[in-house]
């Protein structure tokens, strides 16, 4: 994919804000700091038009990014973080079930998981809850870089175990760093971005 055109069109916090021209969507899911934004970048090649931060919490609000005017990446604020107080986590869940329940554009999640160290309580529950809304998922095994050559497969197989994910959904190991998985990355979302 060939991109031309990337611009964020708005961050929103709620329904009315959300963009009304009725582009599929594809939105990010993942644990804080994980590297939701650092995908949207590498797949767009723009360094940082997803703000991304070595600190956690970057991402507060849901961002809409119009890709070649066809389609928006929506980078949402991730899960996971200690920090986080119960009443911002509830505010954070109300926005996401808001989004997640109601937008008839929302074609796919892509749900992005550390490969480094096994999927977390969190994301197991976040892959459960694309999966009661229906959605399809593709699952995005980032900082690939970070993990030896001889290690990667075993990596790749526990993070599939751990998620406990079917049969046919897609599961790429990815490097936001170095590039790898980009195009299988495209390809795997070419379905769900046609108008
Ligand atoms: P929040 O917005 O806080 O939820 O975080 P996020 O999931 O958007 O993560 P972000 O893209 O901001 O990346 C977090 C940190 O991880 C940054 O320091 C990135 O440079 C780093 N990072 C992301 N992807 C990769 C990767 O594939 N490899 C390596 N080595 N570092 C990465
Ligand atoms: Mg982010």
């Amino acid at each position: 994919m060939k991109v031309n055109h990337a611009e964020i069109v708005i961050s929103a916090v709620s329904k009315k804000q959300y963009p009304d021209d009725l582009l599929p969507e594809i939105a990010l899911a993942g644990r804080s700091n994980v590297g939701k934004s650092s995908f949207i970048n590498r797949l767009i090649n723009r360094k940082n038009l997803a703000r991304t931060s070595s600190k956690p919490g970057k991402t507060q609000t849901l961002n809409f990014y119009r890709i070649n005017e066809s389609f928006y990446f929506v980078d949402v604020p991730g899960y996971g973080y200690a920090k986080v107080s119960k009443k911002e986590r509830e505010k954070w869940g109300r926005m996401m079930e808001e989004y997640f329940q109601t937008r008839d554009t929302l074609r796919a999640v892509v749900l992005v998981t550390d490969l480094r160290h096994d999927p977390t309580q969190d994301d197991i529950q976040m892959y459960d809850f694309i999966k009661y809304f229906d959605l399809p998922v593709i699952i995005i095994g980032t900082k690939l870089d970070k993990i030896t050559k001889n290690k990667r497969q075993k990596h790749i197989n526990r993070a599939k175990q751990v998620l406990n994910i079917d049969e046919a959904d897609i599961f790429i190991p990815f490097s936001a760093e170095i590039g790898d998985g980009k195009d299988e990355a495209w390809s795997a979302l070419s379905q769900y971005i046609k108008r």
